[in-house]
């Protein structure tokens, strides 16, 4: 299936996640407070989107390079920040040709990995463009979430799951692969990779002052994973 979200609606997408709740105030902090410093480093934004996190890399002195499947994203990525980062369309699933080994101190894959089906292709190219040093940080839909939206009822099976998600102001369908947290790590290690830090994302201040019934449930209620990973020697 098409997806619609991320390229008919991009730019709707775009204006969404700017201040939602979601993503501004919930996924965005926890994933920007794990990143190290970024002034000077070589940072890849895989499934880059409409470039949020992109604008923080560059407004942080960072060598910003971008990918995304969505032509309409790369679009609003080159729009946006022109020759100030390099921008390209790419899918996933086919690794990533354009980038030299051991070449980015820092790649970030936000919210994306749940759009990949098996995602050893990916965390073995991830690998191989890391420096050895350099870190891979991720984030995805917590299992336990995904869970409570499995077609079967085994966790332990990956699956297909389609959902409709008002996160423009109108139902769009989405479809994504839930998997257990045991295929994640699996998938980690058989790249060569290990897990450095592990969180489970915390709501912002800004969220508790703006929505206070949200903050008091993402609070207290698991909603994203993050990853920070390293090459293992
Ligand atoms: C939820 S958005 C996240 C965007 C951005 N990372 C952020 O957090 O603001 C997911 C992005 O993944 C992209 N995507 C989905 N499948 C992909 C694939 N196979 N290869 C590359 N990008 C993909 C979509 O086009 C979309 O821009």
């Amino acid at each position: 299936m098409k997806d619609l979200m991320y390229t008919v609606h991009a730019e709707d997408y775009a204006r969404a996640i700017q201040k939602n709740i979601y993503n501004a105030l919930l996924e965005r902090p926890s994933m920007l407070s794990m990143l190290p410093e970024l002034g000077g480093k070589a940072v890849l934004d895989l499934g880059c989107g409409p470039g949020a996190y992109c604008k923080h890399f560059i407004e942080h002195g960072a060598t910003v390079r971008a990918t995304d499947i969505s032509a309409e994203m790369v679009q609003l990525v080159q729009q946006q920040f022109g020759d100030t980062l390099t921008a390209y369309q790419q899918d996933l699933n086919h690794g990533l040709p354009q980038e030299q080994n051991q070449s980015a101190d820092i790649v970030v894959c936000p919210l994306t990995i749940h759009y990949l089906e098996d995602l050893l292709p990916l965390f073995t190219e991830v690998r191989r463009v890391l420096k050895d040093n350099g870190s891979f940080f991720f984030s995805t839909h917590h299992p336990m979430v995904d869970f409570s939206a499995s077609p079967s009822g085994n966790y332990f099976k990956r699956e297909l799951v389609t959902e409709e998600w008002d996160t423009i102001g109108k139902p769009v369908t989405v479809q994504f692969y839930r998997r257990s947290l045991t295929e994640l790590f699996e998938s980690i290690q058989k790249a060569g990779l290990c897990v450095a830090n592990l969180e489970e994302g915390k709501p912002s201040e800004a969220m508790k002052e703006q929505h206070p019934e949200d903050y008091a449930y993402l609070s207290t209620h698991p909603n994203f994973i993050f990853f920070e990973c390293k090459k293992l020697d």
